[in-house]
């Protein structure tokens, strides 16, 4: 079970990057086209979101059965760099970064029909992104 959860967590990171940058290419288009907002650019927004949310959700899970996880927690463990990242760093940081575009979804889709729904998705995924681009444990992945 654990290698399978692994392996789904490492793949679905591409999606939830895809997403992300489809989603931010779609909210620069209107916000420099000086385009409306409309229900078509909430959904294309769904596509930064909705792998974000199966991701948090298969990482809560991982972080119970992988040994890097919770398992792993000690006071030896948080002094070391890697363990720390596995541990606390990338949960917590990805955890924000999954609000931030929580809340950027859930602001932009009350802003239908004006230009500020753009500016909400653009703001809140580019933090997201950046949150996710600096906690991703490089030393592991995309290689494993
Ligand atoms: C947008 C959210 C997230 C992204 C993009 C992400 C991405 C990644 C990536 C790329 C890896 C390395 C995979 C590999 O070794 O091939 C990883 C590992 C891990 N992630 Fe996440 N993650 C996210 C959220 C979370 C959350 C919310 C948790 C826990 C609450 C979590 C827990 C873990 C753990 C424990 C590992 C180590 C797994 C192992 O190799 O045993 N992740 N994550």
């Amino acid at each position: 079970m654990y290698t399978g959860i692994q392996h789904l967590h490492s793949y679905m990171t591409y999606l939830v990057l895809l997403g992300l940058v489809i989603s931010l290419v779609v909210a620069l288009g209107g916000l420099f086209g000086s385009k409306v907002f409309t229900d078509k650019h909430r959904k294309l927004s769904l596509l930064g979101l909705i792998p974000a949310h199966l991701q948090w959700v298969i990482g809560v899970i991982l972080y119970f059965v992988s040994p890097l996880g919770f398992s792993n927690f000690s006071g030896t463990a948080m002094g070391d760099a890697v363990s720390r990242l596995y541990i606390l760093e990338h949960p917590l940081t990805m955890i924000i970064a999954v609000v931030l575009i929580t809340v950027g979804y859930a602001r932009a889709k009350r802003q239908l029909g004006e230009q500020r729904g753009f500016k909400s998705i653009a703001i809140f995924y580019t933090l997201a992104l950046i949150l996710i681009l600096i906690r991703i444990p490089w030393n592991a992945w995309p290689n494993s």
